[in-house]
Order: structure tokens, then sequence, then C-alpha cells
């Protein structure tokens, strides 16, 4: 069995990691951690768990984490989890870290972006960006999983074929992405209170979300050329999920056919991306719940452009079903375990 330990499991992609865990048939959850002095009751925080469990979620004890566990998921806020992650890659544990703080390879674009010195930046160049789709070879080996955004992973997923193989102007991305509220995290902010949200609809950090260079980040990878994108982000009034729009300009005589090939041959193979069949396009009620990443795609012979919609649950395949992926790809287990139905 392997030892887990989730750091942060009173947040929204924590609690949701440990419900993914605990039906894991290879995954013994041994810590479960909080900033709060009192113990609270796994029961009280994630519905369906047994009335019977002895799990606990407890103050952060680091000596107590290292004796126990072997793969550690850091759930904490961006620019809290580098230091936390520090510890526990000189321990020699694998770090899952679902945070941004090792996303970024440049450490003077993270701190453009995040606003704070990166901490920890001898590990910057260990870190592996995990979107298996595009790097799985990578995080097998790798002890420093840095796990997507929830708006990259849905944007790269519907984009990273296609300049991949060269179907499309690489300076026309447009990416208007709509992401449900728990996207925001659990902690107080009154943007994201019932009644800014309910009834409403908007767009938020309008080309500078700090999401953006990370998008660039792996497209440009992809591309092997630097590639810039138009990124605005808007708040839907749901729980969860991200449904993205993505625009951009067919290269010469590029043919919808040509497009349904491309993401064949990205993910035909592919254990949770979904491909829709002509004109049919995604919708997030597919999706919620699911690790799965929906796509659909047009194009019109005679336009020259191609419009592509992808779907996930930002706190599924955009955070913690995404994060168990990577730790079975890393840990040689099959990688569908423990989140299929
Ligand atoms: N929400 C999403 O859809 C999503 C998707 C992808 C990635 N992420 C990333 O995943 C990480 C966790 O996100 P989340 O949405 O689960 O956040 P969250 O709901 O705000 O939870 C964060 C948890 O971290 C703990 N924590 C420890 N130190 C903290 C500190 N100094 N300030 C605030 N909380 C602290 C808190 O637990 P205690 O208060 O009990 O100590 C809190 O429950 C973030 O880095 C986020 O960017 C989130």
């Amino acid at each position: 069995m392997l030892r887990c330990a989730v750091i942060g499991a009173t947040g929204y992609t924590g609690a949701e990691l440990v419900k993914i865990l605990l039906r894991h048939p290879r995954v013994q959850l041994e810590a479960l951690t909080t900033r709060q002095e009192t113990a609270i009751p796994l029961k009280d925080l994630v519905p369906g768990v047994s009335k019977k469990s002895p799990l606990e979620i407890r103050k952060f004890s680091l000596p107590e984490i290292k004796r126990k566990a072997d793969v550690v998921f850091l759930a904490l806020p961006h620019t809290e989890a580098m230091g936390t992650a520090q510890e526990f890659l000189r321990a020699g544990k694998i770090v899952i870290d679902l945070s941004a703080d090792f996303r970024i390879k440049s450490a003077s674009v993270y701190e453009k972006w995040y606003g704070v010195k990166h901490r920890a930046k001898k590990f910057l160049r260990h870190a592996v960006y995990g979107l298996p789709e595009i790097y799985r070879d990578s995080i097998q080996k790798a002890d420093l999983i840095a796990n997507p955004g929830c708006y990259p992973t849905a944007a790269c997923l519907g984009i990273a074929p296609l300049v991949r193989d060269g179907l499309v102007e690489l300076d026309s991305i447009i990416i208007d992405a709509k992401s449900g509220v728990t996207g925001a995290g659990k902690k107080l902010n009154p943007a994201t209170q019932f009644c800014e949200v309910d009834e409403n609809f908007y767009a938020y950090k309008v080309n500078r979300h700090q999401h953006t260079p990370e998008i660039e980040q792996v497209l440009s990878e992809t591309a092997g050329d630097n590639i810039h994108v138009t990124f605005v982000p808007h708040l839907l009034p749901l729980n969860r999920g991200i449904l993205t729009s993505i625009y951009m300009k067919k290269r010469g005589s590029v043919r919808v056919s040509d497009i349904r090939k491309s993401f064949e041959k990205a993910y035909g193979e592919e254990p949770f991306v979904r491909l829709r069949k002509d004109g049919e396009f995604p919708a997030l009620r597919n999706v919620q719940g699911t690790n799965f990443c929906d796509i659909g795609f047009t194009s019109e012979p005679d336009e020259d452009e191609v419009i592509v919609i992808t779907a996930i649950d930002n706190l599924v395949k955009g955070a913690s079903g995404q994060a168990v992926q990577n730790m079975n790809i890393r840990c040689g287990l099959p990688e569908e375990e423990g989140l299929l139905g």
C-alpha cells in the first residue's frame, strides 16, 4: 500500500483529494493536516465517510508525516506551499504540489505574477509539470510534481495538439474561460460571497490572470516557439466546473479533418480525454465529479477560424483527480486506479 498524506485537507481541493484517496484500493491515508489546534473528525468534513471512521484532520506535524508517509500532497495556497515542499523533498518524499509554486520554470516570471520571492528556487529545475497527456514520461521519474492549474488544464488540452501539429497560427489564440466558484478556494473573499455570485456573471483579471504565463509556458514548449495568448477568465454562479471557448486562426489550407486527426492522435489512447462527435460540444454536467476533460470543436471550410470547447471539473481533472492520476503514473499503478466509477 502507498502511504499518503494530505497537507491542507480542510480546503476544497484537499477534501476532494481525501474523497478520491479513500476509495483508492492501493492507498493508506496516514496523515491529514490543518493549522487548527483542535482535531477535526474526517466524517464532519467529508460526506459519506463512515460514522465509525477513526480518521481525523490534525495539526500539521513535520516529524510525524516524515515518518508515516511516502507520498505527500500539498493542497496549500500558492506562496505557502514552497516552504513545506522543501522539507519533504529533503526527507526523500514524493511531493505532489497542487499550488502554483513549482509550475513556472523561471523564478523571475513566478515572482512577477505572484508578487513574492521564490523561496525554493533550487527545486524549480527538478519540478515536472503534471499534465499527463503531455509530460507523462517525465512524471514517471519525478519526485516533485507541479500539478497544473485548473484553467491551464482546460486550455492546454484544447490547444496543445493543434500547435504541436502546426495547424493554427501561434499568435491567434484567444481563451475565453468560465469557472465555478470553488476555483477561488474556501478562504473568505468578498467577490465570491453568495450575494455577489448568485444570479451574476462577470469577467475578472482580464488578460492579467496568474495562469497566463503557465498556459504560455506549456504551449510554447509544445510548439517549440514562443506563444502569447489572450486569456479572459469569468466567474460562473456554479459550485464547480470550467468551460473554455478557444478561438484560433487555421494555418493555410488546414481542413476540419486535419483537426480531428490531430486530436485523435493526441488523445485516442488517453483514459481521461473524450472527444465529442462532429457538431456536439461539451457540457459541465457531463464532467462534474469526474476526472474527464471533454473536447468539441468546429471549423467551417470557408472560414479561417477553428473553435474548440473544453470542459473539466476544476476540483478533479483541474486539481485533485489529476494529482491522483500523477501519483498513479509516478508510482507505477494503473493510471485510472481510484478515478473511475
Ligand atoms: N480550487 C481549485 O479549483 C483549484 C484548482 C487547481 C489548483 N488549486 C490550487 O490548490 C491549492 C489549494 O486550493 P484550495 O482551493 O483547496 O484552497 P482552500 O480551499 O483555500 O484551502 C487551502 C487550505 O490550506 C490550508 N492552509 C495552510 N496554510 C494556510 C495559509 N497560510 N493560508 C490559508 N490556508 C492555509 C487551509 O487549511 P486550515 O485553515 O485548516 O489550516 C486551507 O483549508 C491552491 O494553491 C490553489 O491555487 C485550486
